[in-house]
């Protein structure tokens, strides 16, 4: 197994030299070839690189000359990679080379990114002033929230991973900014990430560009990221739309049921909701789901699928719904009509939004899953097996 590290430079002519060393250093006993990626630094850290290429056969030289930036640079070196490993790691040598053969080991054992991390136990920042201290773990927290990253570290510029899996991804990629690690895991979603400690050291020699502009840059990335990249938001905007039309509609429906029945009871919210409920379905699978339509016959299916996962809900809102107007019921709200029917709507309002979140989670995964995705299916499956034991369905061994 061969592995490719590319370092990415701008004006690092004095640090390629000890990084190269100490690259070679850790690297004895494995196969490798270093990739130095450089934007043609005024510092002409490509020349000084040139030089080593020719006196160590393994060390190649990127001089690009087009598209400058840090991402960019990383996704030409990636792709010019010959290794079925590809590892990015700083050239100023403040990401630890000492790690790289235990986050070589940490692939081999079956992980599909690994991140030399600065946030979990044994890991560290060093002598980071305060202020770069609270950018950094803003920055970290953010990526956290906004992209629901599974990582402590997901800001870290320093990470491995199959050349197969940045082929499949590598055509979506912008490369705009410094977090290409976090773009990459947006769009490849791997399933397995480990991370590997070590201590943030101090710049060998030269600047940080990590300027404001990046940071900018970096807060554009996170939204983009998180809107085009995961559909997460945007799709949970769709079902959170459409659920508010549904409230609309059941709302109306309530409001006609008690014009006809007078009765502000349990009835009269099951009624509104399974009426919401239908609409609801049909909105969400030509909107809100349109990529993954049911179609034909699997709109029966999906729509059964849609109303046993809303059931869930609807026995959440219902329960609220009981529990909100018995309370009300002591107090007799309920004898004087207009009150009467102002009280129980706005119980119902409260009690569907507890219903809501469960909902989408719910048909996410289950009713219109990605099937791109083999962690989807995999709910699927034990759902199912789940429901199937329920009802009492469970094939028994055929003797
Ligand atoms: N080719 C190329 N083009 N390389 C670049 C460019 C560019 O435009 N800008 C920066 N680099 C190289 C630097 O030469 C260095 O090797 C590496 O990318 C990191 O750049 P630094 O300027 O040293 O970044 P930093 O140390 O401030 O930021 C670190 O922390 C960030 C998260 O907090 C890096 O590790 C980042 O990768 C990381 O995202
Ligand atoms: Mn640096």
């Amino acid at each position: 197994m061969k592995l490719s590290v590319i370092s990415p430079t701008f004006d690092e002519a004095q640090n390629v030299g000890p990084l190269l060393e100490q690259l070679s250093q850790v690297l004895c006993g494995v196969d490798y070839e270093i990739l130095i990626v450089d934007d043609d630094s005024p510092d002409q850290t490509w020349f000084v690189a040139q030089q080593a290429a020719r006196r160590d056969r393994r060390v190649r030289v990127l001089r690009r000359l087009q598209n400058p930036g840090l991402g960019a640079a990383v996704i030409d070196g990636f792709k010019a990679a010959q290794g079925e490993v590809v590892a990015c790691i700083d050239a100023d040598l403040q990401h630890d080379p000492s790690i790289l053969p235990k986050m070589l080991e940490e692939l081999g054992r079956g992980s599909d990114v690994v991140v030399g991390s600065r946030y979990v136990v044994g890991g560290g920042t060093g002598d980071w002033n305060w202020f770069r201290r609270i950018e950094s773990q803003t920055a970290t927290a953010l990526a956290k929230i906004v992209l629901g990253a599974n990582l402590n570290d997901p800001m870290s510029g320093y990470f491995l991973m199959w050349r197969e899996d940045f082929a499949r991804v590598q055509e979506q990629l912008n490369g705009k900014g410094f977090k290409i690690l976090l773009e990459i895991l947006a769009k490849l979603h791997p399933a397995n990430i480990r991370e590997v400690p070590y201590t943030f050291r101090s710049r060998m020699a030269g600047k940080s560009k990590l300027s404001s502009k990046v940071v900018f840059q970096y807060l554009g990335q996170l939204c983009q990221l998180s809107k085009v990249g995961r559909l997460y938001s945007e799709r949970f905007l769709k079902f959170a739309t459409i659920g508010s039309v549904g409230v609309a509609v059941n709302l109306l429906t309530m409001t006609l049921f008690l014009k006809l029945t007078g009765e502000p009871g349990w009835q009269a919210s099951a009624v509104a909701s399974l009426t919401a409920n239908v609409s609801n379905y049909i909105l969400n699978n030509y909107w809100t789901f349109s990529d993954r339509l049911h179609k034909g016959f699997a709109i029966v299916k999906g729509y059964f699928s849609y109303l046993l996962m809303t059931s869930l809900g609807l026995v959440v809102t219902t329960s609220a719904y009981i529990v909100l107007t018995s309370g009300l019921r002591q107090i007799s709200v309920f004898r004087y009509p207009p009150f009467g029917s102002f009280t129980a709507l706005f119980c119902q309002s409260l009690s569907i939004v507890f219903g809501m979140y469960l909902n989408y989670r719910l048909n996410t995964a289950i009713t219109w899953p990605d099937r791109a995705r083999p962690e989807a299916s995999q709910l699927r499956l034990r759902s199912r097996a789940v429901v199937a034991r329920l009802l009492g369905r469970r094939k028994e061994p055929t003797p």
